[in-house]
C-alpha cells in the first residue's frame, strides 16, 4: 500500500486542510466559543489530517439563534420560491466547478477512493441541489370542497398552504460526507426552512467547504449555519434544542432512539434514516454474469459502510457455490489501498472505532463456526484496512447474520424454498433495503411487494437518484430522503377555511 503525500493533493485542498477550520454561524466564519479545536484523520495512516472548531452547546445555541433570526425577520422568507431555487441551482453549479476539490476532501477525510468521489458523491450532490431547486416553485396545497351538515346554507373556500417548518436541526454522518449533507441541505432550503447542520466529527471538511460555497451563491446570513463537533456535545445539544422546530437525523439506530428522546422536550418534527441489514436475494434464474459482480458491489462499494449495504446474501441452493466462489474471487482480487492511489478500489474503513467494530464482527462470525472464504482480517499495520471478506457456514441466529456490520463483510446462506425465503430475509428488525436478482419478471415483482423495505432493486443494486426516495421500514427509521416525499419532512400544512356566502 503505497503512501501518498499532502504535497501530491490538489494546492487549493493543501491549503484549506492546512489551516484550522471555523464553524459558520449567521454567515460568519467564527471559532468555537469555548476555543476548543478538535483532529480529523487521514483513515489511510491514523495521522491527522486538519484541525477543526470543536462545536458545543453554545454553539449550537448561537446557531440556532441565527436560524430562527433567518427564518423569522431575514430576507430569506420574503423571497420568491424561483428566487430560492435559483440559488440552490447556483450551489449545484458551483460544487461541479470543484468537483476535484471536493473528490479530494472527500477521499482524504473519509478514505474512499478520489475515482470515486470524483465520479459519485460529488457529482450525485450537485444533482441533488439541482433536483430540489425545481421543487422551491412547486410546493403547492390543495383547494377543498366542503359539506359541513351543520351550516347547511354557508358556502366555504377552503385551502391548504404548505409552509416550511421553520428552523431545522440535521445530524449526518461520515460515509458520504458531502452528499448527506445534500441530501439534507436540498430539501430544507427548498421549502424555506433554515438550518443547523452539524457533520460527523469523523469527516468534517467538505462541509465547511460547502458552507463556503453556500455563501458564494448568495444565500442570505443566518440560513445555512455549520457546527462541526461530537455526537454526544454539539449533536445532542442540537437535537435537545427548545428553539428547533425539526431533527433531521441520519446514522446507528442506536442514536436514532436517543434523538427521538430528545424531542420530546418541545415535540420536534423528527426524521430518521437509520441502520440496515438489508438481504440481497439471488434467484437460480439469475443472470449471473449481472449477479456476481453485482452482489460483490452490492456489498463492497463504499467499503461495505453503506446503511442499505447487501449484507445478507440469499443465494438458491443450486448455484450457491458457483455465486458464492465468484463473489469471494472478485473479493480477492480488489485493490485495497489509500483513497488518493490511482489503483486503489477500496480504501480505508473511515476510523480506529470502525476498524474495531468491524474486526469484532469477524472474530465473533469466525468463532461461532462461520468460515471466511475470502478475507476475514484485518489488513497492514498502518490505517483502517480490513480485507473484503465473504463469510459462509453461517446461521441465522449468528450476530454476523442479524446485526449491522458496516463494513466490507458479506454472510452468503443458501436457500432451497423461495416461499420460506421472504420470511427469512424479512427476519431482521432493519427494513431499509433489499436485492433481486432473476430473469422471471413476475417473480422479481412478487419478491419486491412481499419484502419488507424501503428501497427493492431488481437486477441492480446501489442506484440511487434524487429523485427516488429513499428510507426505511421498521428500524430503519422514519419519513423518506430525496423525491417529493422528502419534502413532507420540512413542510406543515395549514388549512385555511374561509366563509364566502
Ligand atoms: P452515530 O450514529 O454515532 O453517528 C452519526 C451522527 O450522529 C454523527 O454526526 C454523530 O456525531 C452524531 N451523534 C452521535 N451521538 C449523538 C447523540 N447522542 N446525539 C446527537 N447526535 C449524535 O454513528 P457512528 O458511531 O459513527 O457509527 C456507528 C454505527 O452506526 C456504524 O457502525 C453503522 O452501523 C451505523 N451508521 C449508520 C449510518 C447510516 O447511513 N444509516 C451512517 C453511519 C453509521
Ligand atoms: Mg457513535
Amino acid at each position: 500500500m503505497a503512501t501518498i503525500s499532502i504535497a501530491q493533493v490538489d494546492p487549493r485542498v493543501a491549503s484549506f486542510i492546512g489551516k484550522p477550520r471555523k464553524m459558520l454561524i449567521n454567515g460568519n466564519w467564527v471559532e468555537a466559543v469555548s476555543g476548543k479545536t478538535f483532529p480529523t484523520y487521514d483513515p489511510s495512516t491514523g495521522e491527522v489530517l486538519a484541525t477543526v472548531a470543536e462545536g458545543d452547546r453554545a454553539d449550537i445555541d448561537l446557531a440556532v439563534k441565527a436560524a430562527r433570526k433567518a427564518f423569522a425577520f431575514g430576507p430569506w422568507r420574503k423571497m420568491s420560491p424561483s428566487e430560492r431555487g435559483r440559488l440552490i441551482w447556483k450551489l449545484g453549479d458551483l460544487i461541479d466547478e470543484h468537483v476535484e476539490e471536493f473528490a479530494y476532501l472527500e477521499s482524504l477525510d473519509n478514505g474512499k477512493p478520489l475515482t470515486i468521489a470524483r465520479a459519485a458523491d460529488v457529482p450525485l450532490a450537485a444533482e441533488l441541489f439541482r433536483y430540489m431547486a425545481g421543487w422551491a416553485t412547486k410546493l403547492e396545497g390543495n383547494t377543498i370542497p366542503l359539506s359541513v351538515p351543520y351550516t347547511p346554507k354557508a358556502k366555504y373556500l377552503s385551502y391548504t398552504l404548505r409552509e416550511p417548518i421553520g428552523v431545522v436541526g440535521q445530524i449526518i454522518p461520515w460515509n458520504f460526507p458531502l452528499l448527506m449533507a445534500a441530501w439534507k441541505l436540498g430539501p430544507a432550503l427548498a421549502t424555506g426552512c433554515t438550518i443547523v447542520l452539524k457533520p460527523a466529527e469523523q469527516t468534517p471538511l467538505s462541509a465547511l467547504r460547502l458552507g463556503e460555497l453556500i455563501m458564494e451563491a448568495g444565500f442570505p446570513e443566518g440560513v445555512v449555519n455549520i457546527v462541526p463537533g461530537y455526537g454526544e456535545t454539539a449533536g445532542a445539544a442540537l437535537a435537545a434544542h427548545m428553539d428547533v422546530d425539526k431533527v433531521a437525523f441520519t446514522g446507528s439506530t442506536e442514536v436514532g432512539k436517543l434523538i427521538v428522546q430528545a424531542a420530546t422536550g418541545n415535540l420536534k418534527k423528527v426524521s430518521l434514516e437509520l441502520g440496515g441489514k438489508s438481504p440481497n436475494i439471488v434467484y437460480k434464474d439469475a443472470d449471473l454474469d449481472l449477479a456476481i459482480p453485482g452482489a460483490a458491489s452490492a456489498i463492497f462499494f463504499n467499503h461495505g459502510q453503506c446503511c442499505c449495504a447487501g449484507s445478507r446474501l440469499y443465494v438458491e441452493k443450486p448455484i450457491f457455490d458457483k455465486v458464492v466462489e465468484g463473489i469471494a474471487e472478485n473479493a480477492r482480487k480488489i485493490q485495497v489501498g489509500a483513497g488518493l492511489d490511482p489503483n486503489t478500489q477500496m480504501g480505508p474503513l473511515v476510523s480506529e472505532e470502525q476498524l474495531k467494530r468491524v474486526c469484532g464482527y469477524l472474530d465473533s462470525g469466525l468463532s461461532q463456526g462461520a468460515k471466511a472464504l475470502a478475507g476475514g482480517r484485518k489488513r497492514g499495520e498502518k490505517g483502517y484496512f480490513v480485507e473484503p471478506t465473504v463469510l459462509v457456514d453461517a446461521t441465522e441466529d449468528m450476530k454476523v447474520v442479524q446485526e449491522e456490520i458496516f463494513g466490507p463483510v458479506v454472510v452468503a446462506m443458501p436457500f432451497t424454498d423461495p416461499e420460506e425465503l421472504v420470511p427469512r430475509a424479512n427476519d431482521n428488525i432493519y427494513g431499509l433495503a433489499a436485492g433481486v436478482w432473476t430473469n422471471d419478471i413476475g417473480k422479481a415483482h412478487r419478491t419486491a411487494e412481499l419484502i419488507n423495505a424501503g428501497t427493492v432493486w431488481i437486477n441492480c443494486y446501489n442506484i440511487f437518484d434524487a429523485a427516488l426516495p429513499f428510507g426505511g421500514y421498521k428500524q430503519s427509521g422514519w419519513g423518506r430522503e430525496m423525491g417529493h416525499e422528502v419534502l413532507n419532512n420540512y413542510t406543515q400544512t395549514k388549512a385555511v377555511c374561509a366563509r364566502v356566502a
